[in-house]
């Protein structure tokens, strides 16, 4: 067994792991990230899209942000479509000029990764049998198989940003943690298809076969998803179907379509809401999906882990610097706040789109009420644009 010490061991080279450590490092403080996957498979893992401005500021400050600015996508608006018609809710003059930026997070996994490497941080890929010990003490320590050998890390503080399915969140007591959840009856179907963007901006579509979803991933690659059945397998999508699909829901009356191309990668994602309350036990700390998980309706999930991360690499600066507990002791309640307004966001988008088994027509009408209702009202519309963009005081 090979011991070793940092100041903060980080579980987890996702988006929430990697921004902490971008922030530790801006702040001279030590860590070391122990990432089960390989670096291949992290930085291919195809997930969210859209960054709100607060996600992106801060990438920029870190020093982070140079090839996002050169590919990622500005947007001002996204659009809303329902009973066959488009309805742009201008996101930029509703809220002072923020914007979102269309960039992959396995693009953002990518630039975080090589940076951190060329700061010569340490990243432990393809990490196994990752435990966590004594988090109630000073001296907590995180035991791991890699490359063949036992190596324990010894810490001040453990980060947990391991994810929904990693082993931190059930290193929290069952006795001093509780567990808001919600299953939604379907799932979405996503494909990445070779073909340009058939609009510029994201649409959301409500339609009688269920939502769809066009977004993009550059000027040459569309993102497209079609709500499923909860127990559909790809081999129920084959590529037609799917096309024949998100052209039933997503066409115009005034003729637009969106355009076919190849498709590149297909996948299946079930929806929750899953939120742990409190965040920390200790000195462990969770960030990102190991906390708290929300629909990628909102489009939230990724700028979440990144809020949480900035939050925590902060009040560890103030501790380790003065001395000053009150950031860590308040993390939990400071990031609880902007998760339970992701939370409740994700979940009315949501409702408002998709069709619910045994929906009828009654929650028909009211779904396509609140729809006018968010196009035609200007403090409505604004509601639904300081979400999406994200709010900087919550
Ligand atoms: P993750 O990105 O999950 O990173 C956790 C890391 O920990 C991973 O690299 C994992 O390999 C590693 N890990 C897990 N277990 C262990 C262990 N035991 N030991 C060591 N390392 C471990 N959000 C949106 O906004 N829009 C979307 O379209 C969207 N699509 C999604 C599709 C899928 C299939 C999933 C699962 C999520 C999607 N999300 C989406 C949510 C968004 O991607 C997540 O909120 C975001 O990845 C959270 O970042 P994170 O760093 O907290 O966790
Ligand atoms: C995406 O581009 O993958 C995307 C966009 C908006 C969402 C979810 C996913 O709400």
């Amino acid at each position: 067994m090979t011991a070793e010490r940092t100041q903060v061991a980080i579980i987890g080279a996702g988006p929430a792991g990697l921004t902490l450590a971008h922030v530790l490092h801006a702040h001279g403080i030590e860590s070391v990230i122990i990432e089960r996957r390989d670096r291949a498979y992290v930085e291919r893992r195809l997930r969210a899209g859209v960054l709100e401005q607060g996600t992106v500021d801060l990438l920029r400050t870190l020093g982070l942000g140079a090839r996002m600015d050169r590919e990622g996508l500005v947007h001002h608006g996204i659009n809303l479509q329902f009973g066959g018609e488009r309805h742009r809710i201008a996101l930029s003059e509703l809220t002072g000029g923020r914007v979102i930026t269309i960039y992959g997070q396995h693009e953002v996994v990518k630039d975080l990764i090589a940076a951190r490497l060329a700061h010569g941080g340490q990243i432990a890929f393809g990490a196994d049998d990752v435990s966590l010990h004594n988090i109630t003490s000073d001296r907590p320590r995180v035991q791991f198989r890699h490359d063949g050998r036992l190596r324990e890390l010894h810490c001040d503080v453990i980060a947990g940003c391991d994810g929904s399915h990693g082993v931190s969140r059930d290193a929290m007591p069952p006795g001093e943690r509780q567990i808001f959840e919600r299953a939604y009856p379907f799932s979405w179907l996503g494909i990445l298809a070779a073909v340009p963007p058939s609009l510029g901006e994201v649409v959301y579509a409500h339609h009688e076969h269920g939502f769809a979803l066009h977004s993009m991933r550059g000027p040459q690659i569309t993102r497209l998803y079609v709500q499923c059945s909860p127990d559909d397998t790809l081999d129920s999508w084959p590529d037609e179907r799917v096309w024949l699909e998100l052209e039933a829901r997503l066409s115009t009356t005034d003729g637009w379509t969106v355009q076919r191309g190849p498709v590149l990668e297909k996948s299946i994602t079930t929806l929750r809401s899953v939120v742990m309350e409190p965040m920390q036990h200790g000195q462990l700390f969770l960030a990102g999906d190991a906390a708290h998980v929300v629909p990628p309706t909102g489009a939230k999930g990724m700028n979440l882990a990144v809020a949480d991360a900035r939050v925590l690499g902060e009040a560890l600066a103030c501790w380790y610097r003065r001395g000053d507990r009150n950031g860590l002791d308040d993390y939990s309640a400071t990031c609880l706040r902007r998760v339970w307004r992701a939370e409740h966001f994700s979940w009315w988008m949501t409702s408002m789109l998709h069709r619910f088994p045994g929906h009828d027509a009654f929650q028909e009408r009211l779904q396509l009420s609140q729809l006018r209702y968010v196009c035609r009202s200007t403090a409505a519309a604004t509601s639904l644009a300081e979400n999406y963009v994200g709010l900087e005081h919550v």
